[in-house]
């Protein structure tokens, strides 16, 4: 080897370890975020945990002593793009539950106390019913439910984190995040949702003046899309911080024909919300993981087609060039986020006719949960941010992956196929 060569490779392989050295000294985090991620128990939050939420873990033993919530160890965050990618992307085994469900839903129904129609077609409420006690079957029809009307609530229930997951693993392959906060290090898929805690460690603000309008689906760039998607919320402030599904099975009948002809087959590419280093070109910005995604998609369950898009995360419509695609994207998110005929407004409260009971002191710290379960696939959500009312909400969420999403085009859509006026 010439001493020319040799000093190349030697370069090289200074550069290569330089890069993993810086790349190891912080992990990237969420895009949004703009404070740098804290790894492994965080100490100095645990004695933040809202009362009930502590009721709930000592009754479940989730110990939090060493710090909570739990983040994964710097050397398990991925850095590079390509490890990111490598954490899921093969096919995984997924089988639909729905499909398997009576179409009647009988002994869900029959066993619930009441079942509460929100809207004419988004947002089912089931009362009288625990999550944790339900058969196989009746988490078989709660998916059809799920995946016909959406999003699908629960108040008043006793839920531990780890029943939590495992309802998740029977819904399909649970989605374990590389860098998000989580219960413990046992709790691999259970996620925290703690607006408090991403604001104070990691500098997400909440500021009146910004637009309240963060309307999302979860994972768009997962290989498999994010199925049933359970926020179990254990600690729930005072006119607390609503959440708003909408329905892109809805979104997809508010379209011309003609537009739906032209979007029915194309495909566009969906990113990550965390970001990432280029192996070969650290200096150039952060990288996201990015997949492709038919833009019209067919539900395994029902057979009805959706819309697949959302504001946050959709980078492009394979195909067209970028001043169309942006036209276009920017028309279906407004479809999805303006309709109010196709959205529910959910109230967070664990129990029904909380305007007339107002509350004291100790029954605002007794933990009774509130669970929201949605099929990420088939809607966007967003929550209502306020200063005041995001304070002191904590929640644990169980994501199911599910199919990779394909376009049937014999499918119909959901109007189509429940025989219902299209004028
Ligand atoms: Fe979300």
């Amino acid at each position: 080897m010439s001493p020319t060569a040799a000093t190349t490779t030697n370069d090289q392989e200074d550069l290569q370890q330089t890069i993993q050295k810086l790349a190891s000294l912080k992990p990237l985090g969420h895009a949004r975020l703009t404070n740098g991620v804290i790894t492994g128990f965080d100490p100095e939050w645990a004695a933040k945990v809202p009362e009930s939420t502590k009721q709930r873990f000592e009754k479940y033993g989730v110990d939090i002593s060493q710090g909570y919530p739990y983040i994964p160890v710097n050397e398990k965050v991925p850095k590079f793009v390509d490890e990111a990618y490598a954490i899921r992307n093969e096919e995984y085994p997924y089988v639909e539950r729905g499909k398997n469900a009576d179409p009647e839903k009988k002994l869900l129904f029959d066993a619930a106390e009441d079942v509460i129609e929100l809207t004419p077609y988004i947002g089912t409420e089931i009362v009288g019913l625990q999550l944790a006690d339900l058969t196989e079957q009746q988490k078989d029809e709660l998916a059809l439910l799920i995946a016909e009307r959406v999003v699908v609530f629960f108040r008043d229930q006793d839920l531990s984190p780890q029943k939590q997951l495992e309802l998740g693993h029977y819904w399909g392959q649970v989605e374990v995040h590389p860098q998000a906060a989580r219960v413990g290090p046992e709790f691999d898929g259970n996620t925290v949702i703690w607006h408090d805690y991403f604001r104070g460690r990691y500098g997400r603000g909440v500021e009146f003046r910004v637009p309240n309008s963060n309307w999302h689906l979860d994972l768009v760039h997962e290989y498999q899309s994010a199925g049933i998607t359970h926020l179990h919320l254990d600690a729930i402030p005072d006119n607390g911080a609503d959440t708003l599904w909408s329905s892109t099975y809805g979104a997809y009948d508010k379209l011309s024909p003609a537009l739906q002809q032209f979007l029915d087959g194309k495909t566009a590419i969906y990113r990550s919300a965390h970001q990432y280093l280029d192996r070969e070109n650290p200096l150039k910005g952060p990288k996201y993981v990015e997949r492709e995604h038919p833009i019209v998609r067919t539900h395994p369950a029902t057979g009805w087609k959706y819309l697949f898009v959302n504001r946050a995360m959709t980078v492009r419509i394979v195909g067209l060039l970028p001043a169309e695609s942006d036209l276009i994207l920017n028309y279906l998110y407004a479809v999805i986020e303006t309709n109010r005929d196709i959205q529910v407004r959910w109230k967070w409260d664990t129990s029904l006719g909380s305007v007339k009971h107002k509350k004291d002191e100790t029954e605002k710290n007794v933990y009774r949960g509130v669970s929201a379960l949605w099929d990420n696939r088939v809607s966007n959500h967003s929550v209502v941010f306020s200063r005041e009312s995001i304070v002191g909400r904590h929640g644990t969420r169980v994501t199911s992956l599910a199919d990779t999403g394909y376009f049937d085009p014999n499918s119909k859509s959901q109007r189509e196929a429940l025989g219902l006026s299209l004028e």
